[in-house]
């Protein structure tokens, strides 16, 4: 990689990190008039008593809670919440929970910042309409999982629940105002999810290396996702409850996000969406197993910066990388997820035409065509 290029880094989001900082949440708000909460969560953090704890922060403002956040928000569920929360004043946004609920509560403090009511979401992602510039509410993200470092990037992911299809609403607005990394909670997270969501990271991390986009900061960032990755997962599967483990993917996560906030994903994560759309596979796992065959595709072209990353992860060059990737793959037992989620090549083979999204594959360090997608998933995947 030469730094004699052009390249660029901006990411404006201030994050504090440490456990029990879920307590200093409403310390973070900006001065003013800041009355009317949206808290943005799903049923499971009520359920655990969480979101109780934090309209509990907010004693004296009123907090409307939007709970019924599922995975994979869409277009229709999305503009649901907006007109329904549309009749009253809402002054800021705070999002708890995984990416979905991030990516809900980012696209609802846009929707609910327009002054013009008759923006269509739909027509926007789905269509050609333009999306205003005009300021979101203020928001603050606080991630449970530590995977999809959308409390560090400017993009909503949502699907079209018609099609199925995904999109992503994209604003250099939509950065949070705050991240709140606080790892205590995500120390109930199950083995099989601290998994999957770990996938995203590493898969971010990767992504944002074999990056046309690419540059020597955003490159820092990846490597020290991936060194993260690296120390703390494989623990995590034989000792959930370790803090400081739990911190340092918290803190890889982000690094992801901020990575994938300057470059955007690329193939692993084009390959994923018809796989998560039509088999069901969960995003982590969908966009992570392709990571070991797609190092070893994208070396082929390495300008410098893989063999600098995987130095800076402190990996004996590319090859320890992809050994040290291995390794790690054996451990936390990504064969045995394929295996649970029933992800085999023929059916992957068949989604093969669609795994093409121009915005992402467009990005590859690598340029694929169609055999080359096959072959990755060839290498990736068991067979019947
Ligand atoms: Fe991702």
């Amino acid at each position: 990689m030469r730094y004699a290029k052009k390249w660029s880094f901006y990411n404006p989001v201030q994050v504090v990190s440490g456990p029990g900082i879920i307590s200093e949440l409403p310390g973070h708000l900006p001065p003013g008039e800041m009355e009317e909460v949206l808290l943005v969560t799903t049923p499971g953090a009520t359920e655990r008593g969480l979101t109780g704890r934090v309209r509990d922060l907010f004693k004296g403002r009123r907090v409307t809670i939007l709970d019924r956040v599922g995975p994979n928000p869409d277009i229709a569920s999305i503009e649901n919440h907006s007109s329904f929360l549309q009749k009253q004043k809402i002054d800021f946004v705070v999002g708890l929970g995984g990416g979905s609920v991030l990516d809900t509560a980012k696209a609802l403090s846009y929707l609910l910042g327009l002054d013009d009511s008759g923006f269509s979401l739909r027509d926007h992602l789905a269509g050609e309409a333009p999306l205003p510039d005009s300021p979101p509410l203020y928001m603050i993200a606080v991630p449970t999982t530590a995977g999809t470092g959308s409390e560090a990037t400017p993009f909503a992911t949502i699907w079209d629940e018609r099609s199925p299809k995904k999109y992503s609403l994209a604003h250099p607005d939509l950065f949070p105002d705050v991240a709140l990394l606080d790892p205590e909670l995500t120390l109930s997270l199950p083995v099989d999810t601290t998994v999957i969501t770990g996938l995203d990271v590493l898969s971010h991390a990767l992504e944002s290396v074999w990056n046309r986009n690419a540059g020597p900061v955003s490159i820092s960032y990846a490597a020290r996702a991936i060194d993260l990755v690296f120390k703390a997962l494989p623990g995590l599967v034989d000792n959930p409850r370790d803090l400081e483990k739990r911190a340092m993917m918290q803190t890889g996560s982000f690094c992801g996000g901020v990575c994938i906030s300057v470059t955007k994903t690329a193939l692993a994560h084009s390959m994923s969406y018809p796989i998560t759309a039509n088999l069901n596979v969960p995003h982590g796992l969908a966009c992570g197993f392709t990571l070991p065959a797609l190092l070893a595709f994208n070396a082929r072209d390495d300008d410098g910066r893989l063999q600098m990353a995987a130095e800076m992860a402190g990996c004996d060059g590319i090859s320890g990388l992809s050994r040290r990737l291995q390794a790690l793959f054996e451990k936390i037992g990504v064969r045995e997820l394929l295996k649970e989620y029933k992800l085999e090549a023929d059916q992957a083979l068949e989604l093969a035409e669609q795994m093409f999204t121009p915005e992402r594959s467009g990005n590859n360090l690598c340029p694929a065509g169609p055999e080359d997608v096959r072959a990755i998933l060839k290498a990736s995947l068991p067979k019947k």
